[in-house]
C-alpha cells in the first residue's frame, strides 16, 4: 500500500528538499549508502573484499537537468575507477550506471548518454572490470538496450539489467540470453502502470523464475539480483539443472540488506557481488529502498519521532 506512495514521492522535488534537509535522515541513509566520498567508500570496499565479496559500484544520482551535470557524473565514475586501480581493487569492483545520470533524458539524450558512458566502459575495461547498465523506468529501456548493444560491439562484457515486473522482459531475456550477454535480473523498483507491468508480487515472482530459467539455459552470464530467500533457493536449483558451474553465474544483493546472507553464499562457494552506492545525491536511491520494505519506513519514521 505504502510502496507506490513512496515511489511517487521519490520523483517529487518538494519531498526531495524536505527529506534531504532533515538532520535525522542521515543515519538511516547510511545503512544503504555508506559513504559520500571516494575516501569514505574505499574502506567499505576493502572490508567487503576481505569477506570474499565482490562489489558493483553505483555513484548515486539520476534525473539530472544539464549536460554539465552529465559530464560531472561521467567524471565521478572515471575518478572512482582511477582510485580503484591505484588501490589494486580494480578486478573486485565493477561499475553500475544509470543512463539518466549520463544525460539520457536531455535533448539529444540517447547520443549524449552513449558518449558519456563509453569512456567509463573503456576505463573499466582497462583495469580488467566491466560496467552494467541499470534499468530505470520503462520509458527509458529501448534507449538503454540500444546503448548496451552498441557498447557490446567493442566491450562484449558490458552488462544490463532486466526487470521481472515488465511484460516485455521475457522477450528481452530470450534475446539477451541468445546473444551471450551478462544480464542482471531483478524484480523492478519503479512505479509502473498496469499497462506495462505486473502489479502483484506473486505474478512478479513467477515471471522472475521463468526469466531466470531462460537466462540460465542460454549462452550468457546470469546475475541474480534479489534478497528473496525463495528466489535464491530456486536459482540454485535452476542453475544445477542447467548444468552451470558456480563460476558461470553470480548472486547480487544491495549493500545493507541481508548482509549475513552475502557472507553465507560466498562461503558456500558462490560468487556474491554487493551493489554499493555512494555519493551525495542519494534521494532517489534511498526512497526506492524505503518503498521496498515498510519496516524501513517505520524505522525512518521512528528515528524522526524520537528526535
Ligand atoms: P522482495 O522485495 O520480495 O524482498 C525479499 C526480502 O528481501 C524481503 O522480505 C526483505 O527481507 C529483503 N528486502 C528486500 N528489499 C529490502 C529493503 N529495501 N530493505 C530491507 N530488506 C529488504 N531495480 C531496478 O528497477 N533496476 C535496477 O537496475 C536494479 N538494480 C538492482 C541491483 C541489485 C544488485 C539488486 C539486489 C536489486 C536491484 N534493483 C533494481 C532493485 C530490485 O528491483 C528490487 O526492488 C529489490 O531487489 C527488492 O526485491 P527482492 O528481489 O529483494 O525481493
Amino acid at each position: 500500500m505504502l510502496g507506490p506512495v513512496i515511489l511517487a514521492a521519490s520523483r517529487s522535488d518538494r519531498m526531495r528538499r524536505l527529506i534531504s534537509a532533515a538532520p535525522v535522515t542521515k543515519p538511516v541513509v547510511d545503512r544503504f549508502i555508506p559513504g559520500e566520498t571516494v575516501d569514505e567508500i574505499v574502506p567499505i570496499i576493502e572490508d567487503l573484499a576481505a569477506k570474499g565479496l565482490e562489489v558493483t559500484m553505483d555513484v548515486v544520482g539520476e534525473d539530472i537537468t544539464t549536460p554539465e551535470q552529465a559530464a560531472a557524473a561521467r567524471d565521478a565514475y572515471l575518478a572512482l575507477i582511477g582510485h580503484l586501480e591505484e588501490l589494486g581493487l580494480g578486478t573486485k569492483a565493477e561499475m553500475s550506471v544509470k543512463l539518466s545520470m549520463f544525460g539520457q533524458a536531455l535533448e539529444g539524450g540517447h547520443e549524449l548518454a552513449l558518449a558519456n558512458v563509453r569512456p567509463v566502459v573503456e576505463a573499466a575495461a582497462a583495469i580488467g572490470t566491466t560496467v552494467t547498465l541499470d534499468a530505470e523506468d520503462h520509458t527509458t529501456l529501448d534507449s538503454m538496450f540500444a546503448i548496451h548493444e552498441e557498447l557490446r560491439k567493442d566491450f562484449p562484457g558490458t552488462g544490463c539489467v532486466i526487470q521481472a515486473y515488465l511484460f516485455r522482459t521475457e522477450a528481452d531475456a530470450r534475446r539477451l540470453a541468445a546473444s551471450g550477454s551478462r544480464v542482471r535480473i531483478v524484480k523492478g523498483a519503479y512505479k509502473e502502470p498496469a499497462s506495462v507491468a505486473y502489479q502483484n508480487k506473486h505474478e512478479i515472482d513467477k515471471a522472475y523464475v521463468r526469466i531466470l530459467k531462460t537466462l540460465m539455459e542460454g549462452e550468457g552470464y546470469p546475475m541474480i539480483g534479489s534478497h528473496d530467500p525463495r528466489i535464491i533457493a530456486i536459482a540454485q536449483d535452476i542453475a544445477r539443472r542447467a548444468g552451470r558451474k558456480l563460476d558461470e553465474y553470480e548472486f547480487q544483493m544491495l549493500y545493507g540488506i541481508r548482509s549475513e546472507e552475502h557472507v553465507r553464499l560466498a562461503a558456500e562457494g558462490h560468487r556474491m557481488r554487493v551493489y554499493t552506492a555512494y555519493g551525495t545525491d542519494w534521494y532517489g536511491y534511498f526512497m526506492r529502498r524505503l518503498a521496498e520494505k515498510p519496516a524501513n519506513l517505520r524505522f525512518f519514521a521512528r528515528s524522526i519521532l524520537t528526535k
